[in-house]
């Protein structure tokens, strides 16, 4: 077993996840025995400078690559993935906005000090309250996601006797996730207004939204928004949208003399979950992407855009992973057409209600016995949780020792993104507590929920 990193090479975990000499991993230089005795288990642990350095990683490599081409560009933390009053300041440290996706991401924003112009706000069914929030806190953004919208936020910033800057999110046919890549004209899904001409072949619900802000006095067109998916791993679909919006941009400017200032390309960006798997890396692609919109803005002819972009997963998805202890370890007879095995069914202290992933994705984890070093031969084991539901798995298939037993801590790496702020209290499970680990030393900065917490909300 190699003590410099944990067991399998090459997997997705943190930059601070090493495995000592004496076969326990420490996260940051603090042990997970003592993570778990400070902290129990089920527990999201953060690697704090792992998180600053995909951060910092991510906006100077956009910068770089937007000054080469002659343009400026934020990043915008996605806090879907995670957002924590902590998060968001290391977000803001790290000259990064912060993009929420309700008012309930905005108040956490809002409570991190982090400033109004450095906020967005999304969302396809935003409430008044809502966006009278984003308006009061002064938000750089509104992102608009309908007609009704642009009229609704229009009505309520007159109301206030504000002028709010706001992007039209466009769909642009371009539509990619995982390793798919596949193109459509017309896109049969809630999000954004779609650049392909109108049924009756006219004026395009994009180009309409568009000119509907422009007629607002209270809104001020920003620019033109476009997420084309998660977890991309092909920089190219990043690209075919960037060539889209930019040539709508075009188009608007044409029939309007407007040319909007910002485009901003969304989110997406891919990570390794798996061992060997590759992550899509910010530099290359930041690269790619600027030099495709200096290209296509060359082409039309127009001045470039400033650019934003919005990650969220790659930022802090690796950054952290689930530590927890397992309970019942057994062995199960599996018949497939080829063969009969035996498949360790090893249940943790968790599951489905603090990682839905794999439940709802069909999502793939990596996870270590990591407590202790063993020199038992590995065995094939599928981590379940405690749920009652047979599709409560964690980890559908990992090599774990064979002698994994009741006690054992197990991490699961690469649940930074998308398992706490998914996390469920499902069969009446309390959410694990969020834990920061840094320089030798852990923190809490959400805590676990109690029965108490649970209790308080139900009225009788
Ligand atoms: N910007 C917008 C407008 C988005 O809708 C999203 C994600 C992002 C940025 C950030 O995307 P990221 O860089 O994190 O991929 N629950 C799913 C992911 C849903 C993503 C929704 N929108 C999952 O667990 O895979």
């Amino acid at each position: 077993m190699p003590t410099g990193g944990p067991d399998a090479a090459g997997a997705p975990w943190s930059s601070g996840v090493r495995r000592r000499p004496d076969g326990e991993v420490e996260v940051a230089g603090v042990g997970v025995a003592a993570l778990a005795a400070d902290h129990g288990t089920p527990a999201y642990v953060l690697d704090e400078a792992d998180f600053r350095a995909r951060a910092r990683a991510y906006r100077q490599a956009f910068e770089a690559a937007f000054a080469a081409v002659g343009t400026g560009v934020d990043v915008y933390y996605a806090g879907k993935a995670l957002l924590t009053v902590a998060v968001a300041r290391w977000a803001r440290d790290e000259g990064l906005c912060v993009d929420t996706a309700s008012g309930g991401e905005l108040a956490v924003a809002l409570r991190a000090d982090v400033p109004g112009a450095a906020i967005g706000l999304h969302g396809n069914n935003k409430s008044d309250a809502e966006v009278l929030a984003a308006l009061d806190a002064g938000v750089g953004r509104i992102i608009v996601d309908s007609l009704v919208e642009v009229q609704r936020v229009a009505d309520l910033a007159a109301g206030r006797g504000v002028v709010v800057p706001v992007m039209v999110r466009v769909t642009t046919g371009v539509h990619a996730g995982g390793h798919e890549y596949i193109s459509t004209a017309h896109e049969d899904q809630k999000f954004g207004l779609s650049v392909a001409p109108a049924a009756d072949g006219g004026t395009s619900p994009a180009l309409a939204a568009l000119e509907a802000v422009l007629a607002r006095p209270s809104l001020r067109l920003l620019g033109i928004h476009s997420h084309i998916g998660s977890q991309i791993l092909d920089p190219s679909g990043f690209e075919a949208a960037a060539r889209v919006v930019l040539r709508l941009r075009a188009d608007l400017a044409a029939r309007t003399g407007v040319l909007v200032d910002e485009v901003d390309l969304g989110g997406g960006y891919g990570i390794a979950y798996l061992p060997g798997e590759e992550a899509l890396e910010p530099a290359p692609v930041a690269r790619e992407v600027a030099g495709s919109v200096a290209a296509v803005c060359a082409e039309l002819g127009t001045p470039l855009p400033r650019i934003s972009v919005e990650p969220g997963r790659a930022i802090v998805g690796p950054a952290g992973l689930t530590l927890y202890t397992v309970g019942t370890v057994k062995p199960v007879t599996v018949s497939d057409d080829d063969a009969t095995f035996t498949r360790l069914y090893v249940s943790v202290d968790g599951g489905m209600s603090d990682n839905i992933r794999p439940a709802l994705y069909g999502a793939q984890y990596h996870a270590e016995v990591v407590g202790r070093a063993s020199g038992a031969e590995p065995v094939l084991a599928r981590v379940v949780g405690k749920h009652c539901e047979s599709g409560d798995i964690v980890v559908h298939q990992v090599m774990l020792p064979g002698d994994v037993r009741a006690g054992d801590l197990l991490a699961v790496a690469a649940t930074g993104a998308y398992g706490r702020s998914m996390a469920s209290n499902y069969n009446g499970l309390t959410r694990p507590p969020v834990v920061a680990a840094v320089d030798g030393t852990s923190r809490v900065l959400v805590r676990r929920e109690t029965l108490d917490d649970l209790l308080g909300l139900d009225l009788g």
